[in-house]
């Protein structure tokens, strides 16, 4: 056959077959998360790392001029994939172990103080980068970071603590420019308007190389920050008063890597617990730690949950009858954590009778009350506020994971509701649950994963 005639035949048989082939496929959707509600969950979940404390950490590894670092029970989740990939784009060497929940950093040598746009813009952690490497480099220019849509996110706070300790800052060209002085940053007392975590762990880091003392006043005490101070102690440096509202740091020479072990996350064991107690089951929360726990265990023993603490974890129990509604205020630690303020609610839609829920920490934090709507739940809310009355039950429905925490309130809902539920928007899920869908079916969930095309796919 002539050349030309060939080419077209190939073109059209290539049209054909691309047609045939767009025949046989489905219409592409969405991965989903599927579930069967109506089992009771029974047995041992481990809770991983924190990703929270994992995404500081991580920057915590840049203050480290000599030595290597190694972060041990790291979650394996997008968001530590995606902070890994920005510190190697500043010249850390960052290498994972086999099993991914190890993590080895090399930071003795820098080239760039400029972490990339297209991977900070994905997550807010990303923000935590300012003040380790404008400690380390002198500079940095950070775009503004990404992160849930659950409010504002201002970084004021971070901005104003960085410039008390003498850096300059320039937000003209659309990114955040922070210079230090020539002789480097100096230590300083700084009042934060609001117990900011993030803002804290700036100060906590760019103070840690600082000259002098600094004072950090109306700190944030959570856990996340707690384990920050710890790396920080380990790496050389000197912090007191971390896990209370007043952090002191003197600033040191310099820092060198260490071996650290992440704490355990707070907001996944809550998860878990809330996924117990909504099914009517029984799990137990292995590496929990119930002391990092206790504002959401003592909420959930308020609504009736059974809970048992134990030296390597915690056992959390349905009692058997409903559940009874009890107002929730989300605060910074040791307040109830705003993390599980979706979960709860999920949670109270099942219980009996009437309950506040209120969040003082973000002022968009409802959005996915309108999905647990679509599956006949009973409540409404205003500004920072909801009203979330009990109903017996819940059906089945397609529903959107608006954002990582909502994602994880709509599988709740998805476990106990009658028929079936997909969860669509999962890339929320996965940026913040390490194997959410394998964990909750090996205690008895009927949940698994669609593709776009609605096939069924093994979790990764
Ligand atoms: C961290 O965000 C967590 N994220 C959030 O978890 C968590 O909800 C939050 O702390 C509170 O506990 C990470 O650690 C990556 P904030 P962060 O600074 O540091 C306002 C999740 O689901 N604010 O304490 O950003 C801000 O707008 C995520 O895992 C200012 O006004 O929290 C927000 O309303 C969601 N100015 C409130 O304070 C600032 O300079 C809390 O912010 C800083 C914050």
């Amino acid at each position: 056959m002539a050349v030309e005639a060939q080419r077209q035949t190939r073109g059209s048989e290539s049209e054909l077959g691309l047609e045939f082939g767009r025949r046989m496929q489905p219409t592409p959707q969405e991965a989903r998360i599927v579930i069967q509600g109506g089992q009771a969950l029974h047995g041992t979940v481990t809770v991983g790392g924190s990703k929270n404390a994992t995404l500081a950490l991580m920057a915590g590894v840049v203050l480290a001029s000599t030595g290597v670092t190694g972060l041990k029970r790291v979650p394996r989740i997008s968001d530590i994939a995606n902070m890994a990939t920005i510190l190697r784009g500043l010249g850390v060497d960052a290498v994972f172990s086999e099993d991914q929940k190890n993590i080895r950093f090399d930071a003795t040598r820098l080239t760039s103080f400029e972490p990339s746009d297209q991977l900070v813009t994905r997550m807010r952690g990303s923000l935590q980068l300012l003040g380790p490497i404008l400690a380390r480099q002198g500079r940095v220019r950070l775009a503004p970071p990404g992160g849930c849509n659950i409010g504002a996110r201002a970084y004021d706070l971070h901005l104003k603590g960085l410039m008390a300790l003498g850096a300059t800052i320039d937000e003209s060209g659309g990114y955040i420019f922070a210079e230090a002085p020539a002789e480097g940053l100096r230590g300083a007392q700084v009042y934060l308007d609001k117990p900011s975590v993030g803002a804290t762990m700036n100060l906590l880091m760019a103070a840690s190389l600082a000259k002098g003392t600094t004072i950090i006043e109306n700190a944030a005490q959570e856990p996340d920050v707690e384990d920050l101070a710890q790396l920080i102690i380990a790496m050389g440096g000197n912090v007191v008063g971390h896990g209370t509202g007043m952090i002191t740091v003197e600033g040191v020479e310099a820092l060198h890597g260490v071996d650290f072990t992440v704490s355990p996350d707070r907001i996944e064991g809550g998860t878990f617990a809330m996924a117990a107690a909504i099914t009517g089951g029984d799990l137990f929360l292995e590496g929990a730690n119930p002391a990092q726990m206790r504002p959401i265990l003592m909420k959930l023993a308020e609504m009736g949950v059974v809970i048992e603490e134990a030296p390597n974890g915690v056992r959390v129990m349905h009692p058997g009858h409903s559940l009874k509604a009890t107002d929730v205020t989300a605060m910074p630690h040791p307040g109830f954590p705003t993390d599980l303020q979706q979960p709860i609610a999920t949670l109270l839609s099942l219980a009996e009778g009437t309950a506040m829920v209120t969040d003082t920490v973000y002022e968009g934090r409802f959005r996915y009350l309108n999905e647990l709507i679509k599956m006949g739940a009973k409540a409404r809310w205003e500004g920072r506020t909801a009203v979330i009355t009990g109903v017996g039950s819940l059906s089945g429905a397609d529903v959107e994971a608006s954002d990582l925490r909502a994602g994880a309130a709509m599988v709740l809902a998805g476990l106990v509701a009658q028929g079936t539920t997909r969860v669509f928007s999962v890339h929320h899920i996965d940026r913040g649950y390490e194997c959410f869908t394998q964990k909750l079916a090996s205690v008895g969930a009927n949940i698994w994963r669609e593709d776009e095309f609605g096939k069924r796919v093994e979790a990764v």
